[in-house]
């Protein structure tokens, strides 16, 4: 097993150096990017993903030089010549490399590179005990539908979050509650689901989507995507995040206070079985 790279179709060792100096991912942050899970040697869910890199690409006029096709074959490339069997995918597509200017250069070829690294220590305890969060406000810009390589705003809040010694900080944009550092976020009240709407203010999670279209209709659960306030919070009776490699993650305390009695919810729980479910029946695990 090994962690392994790819260039513009080119598997190579993970360190090599192949960047140039004027890449513009490098020095802009003109790019996207998208993470899948390996279970079992099989990506999860990476049709959805893939589809919505086409979508980052149009959405910041990056030219999609490679075919769906060949993108599903470099992620089983990865897989098979790793041997990384439970792990994580990393892909980004820069606008490609040219003298440093602002505006795009005539002639640019965008430049592909992905990883493949297997899965860091086990989130397993978190999943069943919860993890606790922290409000912060929400500095990012207005494009958050965009999975784009710009994450500083991210970055920052999960460094706050590990300095409070919390798992995620939940973003707050004016009154709202948007989504996590890397991660989207729901609540539960009087039994229906609450999330932020899939407008320009969030990530549309892959995760987020699952619940709503597949997990919340097979359990018969009640969904609103509906904005809600930071004093909406005190009256829920369960709240979790949902990502690629947060899976379903209960939240037990916000900003120092239980959620409810500090006790996982049976909502999350359904949730959490489904999504395992889920994953075993696409993946082949059992
Ligand atoms: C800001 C943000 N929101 C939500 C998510 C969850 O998205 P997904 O379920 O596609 O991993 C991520 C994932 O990285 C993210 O960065």
């Amino acid at each position: 097993m090994r962690e392994l790279g790819l260039i513009n179709g080119r598997l190579i060792e993970m360190n090599d150096n192949v960047i140039t100096m004027e890449d513009r991912g490098h020095q802009f942050g003109d790019g996207v990017y998208e993470v899948t899970k390996v279970y079992n040697g099989k990506c999860f869910a990476l049709r959805p993903h893939l589809d919505r890199l086409y979508q980052s690409l149009r959405a910041i006029r990056i030219p999609a030089t490679y075919t769906f096709e060949e993108l599903v074959q470099f992620h089983e490339a990865l897989i098979k010549e790793s041997g990384i069997t439970e792990g994580a995918i990393y892909l980004q597509i820069t606008r490609g490399a040219a003298p440093r200017v602002h505006p795009f250069p005539e002639q640019v070829v965008p430049c592909l590179t992905m990883s493949i690294r297997p899965s860091g220590p086990s989130n397993q305890e978190m999943w069943e005990k919860g993890v606790k969060i922290i409000l912060i406000p929400d500095e990012r810009w207005l494009r958050c539908d965009i999975k784009s390589l710009n994450l500083l705003g991210n970055v920052l809040g999960k460094q706050q979050a590990k300095e409070a010694g919390c798992y995620e900080a939940v973003m707050v944009r004016g009154e709202h509650i948007t989504e996590g550092t890397s991660s989207n976020f729901f609540v539960v009240k009087d039994g229906i689901i609450w999330t932020h709407p899939a407008t320009n203010l969030i990530l549309k999670g892959i995760t987020r989507t699952i619940v709503l279209e597949r997990l919340a209709k097979e359990l018969d659960l009640t969904i609103l995507e509906k904005t809600f306030d930071a004093s909406f919070i005190k009256g829920v009776s369960e709240a979790f995040l949902t990502g690629t490699s947060t899976e379903i993650m209960p939240v037990t305390s916000i900003d120092g206070k239980a959620v409810h009695d500090g006790i996982v919810g049976p909502i999350t729980r359904k949730l959490q079985l489904a999504y395992t479910k889920l994953i075993d029946e696409e993946c082949g695990r059992n």
